[in-house]
């Protein structure tokens, strides 16, 4: 019988979180391409559960009590950082920040030199964040403790899309069937990556769509439609999620002004009157008011941006307790 199994079923004396998934293998989350609708179906179950008992005014739930985790975030990052280090204490366990800019790696010394020091001091979990795509998966070959991608550069962010599609699920129940747009910066968003492989494998219908400098047609040759005219697609889109223009991430300037670019792509209450009426508008923030969304629609009744945030809690809490109850 796993860790988890044991935990879950010790705990629902007082929280009922069902049972944890019997083919649950994984040790490692580094990106949704690699799961199968399955392992995210279970993830989504598992954040429901952990969604309902918050809801509920459970606000600790010590599955992982004993163990320790660090966020080593090598990037800027306020939800994340702060969204794991609240579920690894809600779930008991010790969080330790790591901060890139205090550390050793300023005197040369390498990620993986740095995640081995911390791994010898007896850590269960790490938690990556790094502009190079492909550390996490480098840190997963190189230490024996769970690795947790929490955005690799443009690649990959696995939790926010997680968090993403419990949310679409809990507005709109299945998503088989649903029209999903990624609006924005389709080339330099790991958001957009992990929703797509996510969204595609539970069945939603996929839309990139954003100037055609940060949108590849090539995206149609994994069955994901791509437009660069937001007025075209819109009547036809159950769920939009507004990404955020990566100018950190552009090495050239791929449209002429942000004031264009709002003209054509923001989302905004004369565009809201074209759109389904039951439209859904997520963002994984930051959100830029007046960029990729006008604040009527960031705060009105369409919008569950809030809301992502509170799932992406539940989100972190469930993939912890998979990840290091299978150990
Ligand atoms: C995203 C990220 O860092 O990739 N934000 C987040 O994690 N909430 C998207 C972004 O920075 O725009």
């Amino acid at each position: 019988m796993s860790q988890v199994y044991w935990a879950y079923h010790m705990i629902t004396e007082t929280v009922d979180l069902g049972a944890i998934p019997k083919n649950w293998t994984r040790r490692h989350l580094l990106g949704l391409e690699e799961l199968s609708a399955d392992e995210i179906t279970a993830v989504l179950d598992a954040a429901q559960r952990f969604r309902d008992a918050m809801d509920a005014g459970h606000k600790k739930i010590p599955l992982l009590a004993g163990k320790t985790c660090v966020n080593l975030f090598f990037e800027d990052s306020t939800r994340t950082r702060i969204s794991f280090s609240l579920a690894v204490r809600r779930l008991g366990a010790d969080a330790v920040d790591f901060s890139a800019a205090t550390s050793s790696l300023s005197k040369g010394e390498t990620v993986i030199d740095t995640a081995k020091n911390l791994e010898a001091m007896g850590i269960d979990a790490v938690i990556v964040r790094h502009r190079t795509p492909g550390t996490p998966h480098l840190l997963a070959q190189n230490l024996g403790c769970s690795v947790i991608n929490a955005g690799d550069g443009p690649h990959e962010h696995p939790t926010q899309g997680l968090l993403d599609i419990l949310t679409i699920r809990q507005r709109r129940g299945n998503l088989a069937g649903l029209t999903v747009a990624l609006i924005g910066d389709i080339a330099h968003s790991r958001t957009a990556r992990s929703n797509i492989w996510g969204l595609k494998k539970l069945g939603a219908h996929v839309i990139v769509c954003g100037p055609s400098t940060l949108v590849s047609p090539r995206w149609a040759e994994v069955g994901i439609e791509y437009s660069y005219n937001l007025d075209d697609i819109l009547p036809r889109v159950d769920v939009l999620n507004l990404l955020r223009i990566q100018f950190e991430r552009q090495t050239t300037r791929p449209f002429p002004s942000v004031r264009e670019y709002a003209h054509l792509y923001a989302m905004n209450r004369q565009r809201m009157a074209r759109a389904k009426k039951d439209i859904l508008v997520l963002a994984p923030g930051p959100i830029n008011r007046g960029v990729e969304i006008s604040p009527d629609v960031a705060d009105g009744p369409h919008s569950a941006i809030l809301e992502q945030v509170t799932n992406g809690l539940a989100v972190r809490m469930a993939v912890l307790c998979l990840l290091m109850g299978t150990k």
